[in-house]
């Protein structure tokens, strides 16, 4: 049977920071010092405004040019939008969906983001799916259920094949931006595991072991290698972190030397 590794992922989700001139030098900064890696793609996100110019930046880099966010069409009236096919067009290769702050903070539904991965894939970009659960569910033992039904309804309509194209990111809500609640890497390996099952429901165990799982919350150089060493942790979501440039190239250091998971042919 021929087996193949998995590859890594360092994803930098800027969300709304930084100014046009931070911008230019944090994608500078990741640039001059990235060096190359065949198993590991580099993601930057930054805010709308800034893409096209960080896109010029990166542009004969190994670094990729991330959206974070979209909306489900590829034109018309939607006053404030940004569709797949712009994002493309000015250099995005993917998009991160359904994170943390687009579900609780500005209402986004299962049933939009599910909306969301359809028309990003069928544009043409990568996603990044992002799940997990919330304080109060993880406390009432309901982490499980919630990862479930976030990923049965994520994933709706969305064929195997499709999934070379599709990452999913585990965000538990309590331990993003939060220097109080931290994940262990042994709590988020736990998650990956039901992750990583759950896709096996959908699409059977080989395909399960070739889409990646990566890990965001509250991921600094001190504690990216413990994370990065667990075998269902593909690679790391950054937020924070990510708007350094001196400390996201320690995060992808780490990425380099950890070790690689196995996927079987599907
Ligand atoms: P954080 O953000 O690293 O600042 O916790 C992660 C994320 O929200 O993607």
């Amino acid at each position: 049977m021929n087996a193949d590794i998995r590859q890594k992922f360092v994803v930098g989700n800027w969300k709304m920071h930084t100014t046009a001139v931070q911008a230019r030098q944090l994608a500078q900064g990741v640039i001059d010092s990235v060096g190359s890696d065949d198993h590991l793609t580099v993601i930057v996100c930054s805010p709308f405004p800034y893409l096209a110019m960080v896109a010029d930046i990166l542009k004969c880099s190994q670094v990729a040019l991330g959206a974070q966010n979209m909306y489900p069409e590829a034109e018309g009236a939607f006053t404030g939008e940004v569709s797949p096919t712009m994002s493309l067009d000015i250099g995005c290769s993917y998009v991160i969906l359904g994170h943390s702050e687009r579900r609780h903070t500005l209402g986004e539904s299962d049933r939009f983001i599910n909306q969301k991965v359809v028309c990003a894939l069928a544009a043409g970009l990568n996603v990044i799916l992002c799940v997990g659960e919330t304080l109060e569910e993880r406390t009432s033992q309901r982490t499980e259920r919630a990862l479930d039904r976030q990923l049965s309804c994520g994933l709706t309509g969305i064929p195997a094949e499709a999934l070379l194209r599709l990452g999913i990111a585990y965000e538990p809500v309590w331990a993003i931006g939060n220097d109080e609640h931290h994940a262990t890497a042994e709590q988020a390996q736990e998650a990956h595991l039901l992750i990583r099952r759950k896709l096996a429901q959908i699409y059977g165990e080989a395909w399960a072991t070739r889409i990646t799982v990566q890990y965001g919350g509250s991921v600094v150089p001190a504690n990216a290698a413990a994370f990065l060493a667990e075998s269902e942790i593909d690679g790391v979501l950054i937020g924070g972190a990510s708007l350094n440039a001196r400390e996201f190239l320690q995060i992808i250091t780490a990425a380099k030397c950890a070790p690689r998971a196995v996927m079987l042919p599907a």
